[in-house]
């Protein structure tokens, strides 16, 4: 991975964000390498939950640039200048990011395998069959194959967390940002 002539896959620039006149972050850049894992470990309340937020376009930037895979995530491109992104853009860019939230949002009223297939067979097209093959797959992977079938209200912390993982990765994002999610997860399986 070490090809230094490569692109990062994600580059922030100097980006700055407040909420109402409480100024989160001050100018903060940093890059991530393709391949590259990458912790943020800082005090409660110091903005890493932020940070991930505005990588995924539900908080915007008050200032600074971020590049995705080498385009800009809230800018584009307009008559040789850059111009806020639309929402068509920002849309598009969203599709390279996946994200595990602190509090994971399984779908309550879906099975385990539901939660997992739903978004791959309708967002991107994919035949139930597929998807369910793929998603028997990652189970397999966080050791949750035998509860394909539960449903959320049924499992632990842990397990549920295993889920969402699992539903993540099921949309073979680009970039897969994970809030704090080994929280609740036994060392062993982390
Ligand atoms: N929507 C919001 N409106 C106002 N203030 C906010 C909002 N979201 C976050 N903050 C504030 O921004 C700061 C950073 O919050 P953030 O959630 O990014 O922290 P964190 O580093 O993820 O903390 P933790 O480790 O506790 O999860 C906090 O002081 C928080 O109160
Ligand atoms: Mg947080």
């Amino acid at each position: 991975m070490n090809v230094p002539t490569q692109e990062p896959i994600i580059e922030i620039d100097a980006i700055s964000k407040s909420f109402g006149d409480f100024q989160v972050l001050k100018g903060l850049s940093m890059k991530v390498m393709p391949g590259e894992k990458l912790a943020l470990i800082d005090p409660s309340g110091s903005g890493k939950t932020t940070i991930l937020r505005i990588l995924m376009t539900l908080e915007g930037i008050d200032d600074g640039h971020i590049r995705i895979d080498g385009e800009e995530l809230y800018h584009m491109p307009k008559n040789g200048t850059l111009v806020p992104a639309s929402e068509a853009h920002l849309h598009r860019m969203r599709q390279k990011i996946g994200m595990v939230f602190q509090l994971f949002n399984l779908f309550p009223h879906k099975s385990v395998i539901d939660n997992i297939t739903m978004a791959p067979m309708l967002t991107k097209g994919v035949s139930r069959a597929d998807a369910e093959k793929r998603a028997m797959e990652l189970l397999d992977m966080v050791g949750m194959a035998d509860k394909a079938k539960a449903m959320p209200a049924q499992l632990s912390g842990g397990q549920k967390q295993r889920i969402a993982i699992a539903r993540a990765l099921a949309l073979s994002p680009k970039i897969m940002l994970f809030d704090e999610v080994t929280s609740a997860l036994d060392p062993e399986l982390v």
